[in-house]
């Protein structure tokens, strides 16, 4: 089974890190990955995938009419591009990583005939926008995957051809020793106390994820009296806007007075590691439709205490495995840092059942393996219908 999983941009986030550590595990399908030039083809090669470049275009929607046009055209080319490599490719099936890709990849369903499965990354959009993407799913795509309840939600008028597939993560490779030496490592590194509270905050800088939340609890921690340590770990991405976030948030732990207790990172490649070497997760998101951060965390036994909007709900079960708290509500962001922080025991027990839930709910196999079956249906379903029309002609004649 041979598949063009395609994205439609080079940047990596958490659906491109999700799509090469599944693809990694297919045990059934081979994956080639189609994407423009950047770094996650550069990536994918490092990891020996295949890989089919397909020329970039401006993914930016503008008010400006005639951006908006030059954006419009550029997405039908790329499509079409798209459409010509996968059949030249002799692709059995279409994996399209986001709602942008799968509308671009089902454009074209009329010249490649290949099956397109989409997957959905973000909670859609509402009113009018939402519905006509809708009907244009309903109509185009032969499956949907939605990564949570939210995401899925609007969906599930496409009966069995829409899917939910949580992100899936490698379980912990570290013994206790390992882990051991790379929290001495990354702490020496980032200039932390070896014995210092340790909570980190990972992902892309954005004002959605909210890390200001995070400088303001730890400022919170410290005015107490307890001396805590703060990892901001990413880099903006996408918009200015992002970037100027950034600015503000140096700007917040200065005038907090917390800068000494915060140290921005950047962007990491051993996002692992980091986890093994803090103390805790945050993640402060307004309405995170998953967070593969939350996963990879647990996989590793830190335990994570994260807004309780979008899919967040869905893995992590308050007080077991993990603590939930209402997005901006620092005071309980708080409360739930020092409960786990506060009790030995809790803290334990909070590892050890995330890495549980994780081998038994989010284990990349799982994920892999279920992934690879909504293609089987997906083709089976084109098969299907060809057969069925096929005959049809056949009874006719
Ligand atoms: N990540 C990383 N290095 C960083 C920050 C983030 O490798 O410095 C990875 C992280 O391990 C995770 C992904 O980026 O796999 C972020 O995914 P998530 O779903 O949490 O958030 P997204 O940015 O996709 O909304
Ligand atoms: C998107 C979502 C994030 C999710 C990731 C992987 O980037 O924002 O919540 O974890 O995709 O599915």
């Amino acid at each position: 089974m041979r598949v063009a999983y395609y994205n439609h941009t080079s940047a990596v986030s958490g659906a491109e890190i999700n799509l090469m550590v599944t693809a990694k595990h297919y045990t059934k399908a081979h994956p080639i990955i189609f994407a423009p030039e950047g770094e996650l083809l550069d990536r994918a090669r490092k990891d020996w995938f295949e890989v089919v470049p397909l020329p970039s275009y401006n993914a930016r929607l503008s008010r400006n009419p005639f951006r908006l046009a030059a954006g419009a055209a550029g997405m039908v080319r790329a499509g079409y591009q798209l459409a010509k490599a996968a059949a030249e490719q002799k692709a059995d099936v279409i994996h399209a990583n986001s709602l942008r890709a799968g509308m671009m990849a089902s454009l074209f369903y009329w010249r490649h005939r290949i099956p397109v499965v989409w997957h959905l990354h973000d909670i859609p959009p509402k009113g009018l926008i939402g519905k006509t993407i809708r009907l244009y799913a309903s109509l185009a795509a032969q499956s949907v995957i939605a990564i949570s309840e939210p995401v899925m939600r609007d969906y599930k008028k496409l009966g069995n051809r829409v899917h939910l597939v949580h992100n899936g993560t490698v379980l912990s490779e570290y013994t206790e020793k390992e882990k051991a030496y790379s929290r001495e490592k990354i702490r020496t590194e980032l200039n932390t106390p070896q014995e210092g509270r340790v909570m980190t905050i990972i992902g892309q800088i954005a004002p959605w994820k909210r890390q200001a939340d995070a400088i303001r609890a730890l400022h919170a921690l410290l005015e107490e009296g307890k001396e805590s340590y703060l990892w901001i770990v990413g880099e903006p991405k996408f918009r200015e806007e992002n970037e100027r976030y950034l600015e503000e948030l140096h700007l917040l732990a200065e005038q907090l007075k917390v800068e000494k207790y915060v140290r921005f990172t950047g962007f990491r490649e051993d996002i692992d590691e980091v986890c093994c070497a803090a103390d805790l997760l945050l993640l402060c998101s307004e309405n995170e439709p998953f967070g593969r951060v939350i996963i990879e965390a647990m996989a590793q036994g830190t335990p994570v205490v994260a807004t309780s909007g979008g899919g967040v709900s869905e893995i992590i079960q308050h007080g077991q495995s993990g603590m939930l708290y209402a997005t901006g509500n620092i005071l309980e962001l708080v409360h739930r840092i020092k409960a786990i922080e506060g009790d030995k025991q809790l803290y334990k027990q909070i590892s050890m059942n995330s890495m549980d839930r994780i081998k038994e709910h989010f284990s990349i196999e799982q994920a892999a393996a279920k992934t690879e079956q909504i293609y089987r249906q997906a083709i089976n379903g084109v098969l299907g219908k060809a057969e069925e029309l096929r005959q049809s002609k056949g009874v006719a004649k």
